[in-house]
């Protein structure tokens, strides 16, 4: 049975998203192959290793080949058009945006341009903090959206960490929009070198940033609670980490409904996403919108590096889910660490061994294989 085959590849790849993760690798080869590996990686939002070894179980059973990229062999295209049903249709992604509502376009070139010259020399990534840097594009793209929801003009905004800069990125997209300087750019960081990188580029720019050097672990000091109108957070792509920073996020967010919070997460697992999107509900959080693919990372040429932006809303039910300090395993290698013991983690974040896709990260914990964290 076609079924059958698919559910092999996915044990023998351990591969979480299950038999219909492998039907739609096969689909999009069908579809687009040759593909580079890497390519088909960003469709399916599986990590690069990850699709690696569904690809390699898929070789062993004869049903793809490697000339030029992924294609499938003769039994593999008889599997999908035949068994499967699987049928070739037309890519509708927006050719514009590329399906992420938001475009970084010729208008916007100078913009990106002074956001080059703001990141370059900014301090290493650390992976001992879950460091993966953004793409200047991207913390171009999150400033746009922010000044799509109203927040740029006028609103205080509290960035919860902030290696990508994203606090320098929407002050010089205010001033280019010509928004006028109102309004709070506020970041928490807990990385001493971050925290002076972004004060002296803010300082050499000219452009208002105040930098809070603040470990989330710990509860928001006082001066930072109940003082923004909206937050944006990149946390450790683990449930403990989105549970912890948009818990200290909507803390720090003024009381009452519609308050905007930006979360970028990677594409994880369905179960994992659930588990992230019910910590969401348990703080009276509305998604509001998905916007997948919309962050990339540097390495993304090799690794296929992008998160996906969950755009929330407060409603007045509206609390965090961590009051006081969290203690609990956080980063992506901290749990994987606590999984090979034998307690879980307590907000609920189970990493996966082997060829999955939940143990580190959306696509970026790829670039990870390749330090010393996962
Ligand atoms: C967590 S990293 C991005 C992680 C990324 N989403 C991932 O898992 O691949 C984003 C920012 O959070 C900062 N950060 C990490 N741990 C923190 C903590 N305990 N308190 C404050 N900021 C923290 C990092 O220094 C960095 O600037």
């Amino acid at each position: 049975m076609a079924g059958d085959v698919l559910q092999e590849v996915a044990e023998a790849a351990r591969l979480r998203e299950g038999a219909e993760g492998v039907r739609a690798l096969l689909r999009v080869v069908h579809a687009q192959g040759p593909i580079r590996l890497r390519d088909a990686a960003i469709q399916v939002r599986l990590p690069l290793p990850v699709a690696a070894a569904v690809r390699r179980e898929m070789e062993k059973r004869g049903l793809l080949t490697r000339d030029a990229g992924m294609r499938l062999s003769e039994s593999g295209r008889r599997l999908a058009e035949g068994d499967l049903g699987i049928a070739v249709t037309a890519d509708q992604t927006c050719t514009t945006c590329g399906g992420r509502t938001i475009a970084v376009g010729a208008e916007h070139a100078s913009l990106l341009e002074a956001m080059r010259d703001a990141l370059a020399g900014r301090p290493s990534a650390d992976v001992k903090l879950d460091q993966s840097h953004g793409t200047p594009e991207t913390a171009l793209r999150r400033a746009l959206l922010l000044s799509e929801t109203g927040l740029l003009a006028g609103r205080d905004i509290l960035f919860l960490g902030d290696d990508d800069l994203t606090s320098i990125a929407a002050a010089l997209a205010r001033r280019h929009l010509g928004l006028g300087d109102r309004g709070r750019l506020a970041v928490a960081e807990v990385d001493p070198r971050l925290c002076e990188f972004i004060r002296v580029t803010a300082k050499r720019l000219g452009v208002g940033v105040e930098v809070h050097a603040a470990d989330l672990r710990q509860p928001l000091p006082a001066h930072l609670v109940a003082r923004f109108d909206g937050f944006v957070t990149d946390p450790p792509y683990t449930v403990p980490g989105a549970a912890l920073f948009v818990s200290r996020g909507v803390a720090a967010l003024r009381s009452g409904p519609l308050r905007t919070g930006l979360l970028s997460f990677g594409h994880k697992d369905p179960g994992t996403m659930a588990r992230v999107h019910l910590h969401l509900a348990q703080m009276g959080l509305a998604v509001v919108r998905v916007l997948p693919r919309f962050n990339e990372y540097e390495g993304a040429a090799i690794l296929g590096n992008t998160s996906q932006m969950i755009e929330l809303a407060t409603s007045d039910a509206t609390r965090p889910l961590v009051a006081g300090a969290y203690e609990g395993s956080l980063y992506t290698a901290d749990q994987e660490r606590k999984m090979a013991g034998p307690r879980q983690p307590s907000t609920g974040g189970r990493s996966r061994a082997g060829a999955t896709s939940s143990g580190s990260g959306g696509a970026k914990r790829g670039s990870r294989r390749k330090k010393p964290k996962p």
